[in-house]
């Protein structure tokens, strides 16, 4: 029997809620199929601050580095935001992409059937969407020095820096090939080349990889000019390449297509060594505890921790037809509440999802 080592970092707000679900997909698919999953809890986020003074402690970093898979559901909440930068949950996570050396991120944007009418788009726009959205996830502004506040002057000032050299902007790039190559082929660059240095080393940068794939159809736009298209006309796009702060932001802008953020799963990759996996939405404090969380961005990122991670497909499609069957059933947590559907709890949805495998 195969065994594997995944390590689950329920963090903040709603994640222990919808970790419990994905703990007991996990345990029902290890039931089905020839495999046990060994999960281990480590603390992480704002609850590792409060045991640890440490938002990402190094025996947590240690167990990661350690596993076959991370398992991250959310981190932050409003009581941390004045703590130092460094103490903050959301620097525990930077801290985790970073010395895992996850530098793509993998957002897959894909409508689902009958979630055409929770959208806050027409459906005739959103329909048949499936999109890729690659996000480099290192470095660029959110990780680039100098950064700082100056305080001793008569008017107060801060200051990042936006920088990427060639090598980053090549790996992230292959990246986005790869999974081109499994698709439709076609690129989409985003950046801000019009008015940025760093935005032009990226497009002069990816257009010289493409180009060594004569398959490929690369294209650019700009980020601004992307935002747009994505309202408009979301379905031109099929693998969105970008950096770390566009991504972010073209990405909770894409989840909206779907009908809620609390549908977007998330890979994090390096090229060697564990990913992470986890939802795109953060860790709603309003909804924590009410037991009303979506937890279908968590059970999807099972599904892609399971595909990637484990490269156990069967299993991992098991969760992606549960989740449609039950959704085409009409059973919906209030997020997606569209008035004609039945709302369902949390933990209640999540039992219906595992009753489909
Ligand atoms: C995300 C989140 C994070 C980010 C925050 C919580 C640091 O918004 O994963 O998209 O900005 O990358
Ligand atoms: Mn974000």
């Amino acid at each position: 029997m195969k065994r594997y080592k995944v390590v689950l970092l329920s963090g903040d707000g709603i994640g222990p809620e919808i970790s419990e679900i994905s703990i007991k997909i996990l345990n029902r698919l290890s039931q089905k199929y020839d495999f046990h999953i060994d999960i281990k809890e480590e603390y992480f986020g704002g609850i590792a601050y409060e045991k640890h003074k440490d938002p990402a402690p190094k025996a947590t970093l240690d167990q990661c580095k350690a596993c076959d898979a991370v398992l991250l559901a959310c981190v932050g909440d409003v009581k941390y935001d004045n703590l130092p930068r460094q103490l903050r949950p959301e620097s525990g996570l930077l801290k985790l992409r970073s010395e895992l050396n996850l530098f793509a991120n993998i957002r897959p944007i894909k409508i689902r059937k009958s979630l055409l009418d929770s959208s806050s788009l027409k459906k005739e726009i959103i329909e048949n969407v499936d999109l890729i959205v690659v996000r480099e996830l290192i470095g660029g502004i959110y990780f680039g020095q100098p950064r700082g506040q100056i305080t001793n002057t008569k008017i107060k000032k801060a200051f990042n820096t936006m920088i990427y050299d060639s090598n980053e902007i090549e790996r992230i790039t292959e990246v986005a090939i790869k999974i081109a190559n499994q698709r439709s082929k076609n690129i989409c660059s985003v950046d801000k080349s019009n008015v940025l240095e760093v935005s032009q080393l990226w497009r002069d940068t990816v257009l010289e990889v493409t180009s060594k794939d004569k398959n490929l159809n690369l294209r650019n736009m700009y980020v601004d000019n992307a935002a747009m298209q994505l309202i408009m006309n979301p379905r031109q796009f099929d693998v969105i390449l970008t950096s770390n702060l566009f991504g972010d932001i073209l990405s909770d802008l894409a989840a909206m297509l779907t009908g809620s953020i609390g549908m977007l799963p998330s890979a994090s990759l390096s090229n060697s060594g564990p990913g992470v996996f986890e939802p795109v939405h953060g860790s709603a404090p309003d909804l924590a505890g009410k037991n009303i969380a979506n937890p279908i961005a968590m059970a999807l990122s099972t599904s892609m921790m399971l595909k990637i991670g484990l490269n156990e497909i069967e299993a991992a499609d098991d969760i992606e037809i549960a989740i449609d069957n039950v959704l085409s059933k009409g059973y919906r947590t209030s997020d997606l509440d569209n008035g004609n559907c039945q709302v369902l709890s949390c933990s209640e949805i999540g039992e219906k999802i595992i009753k489909e495998i």
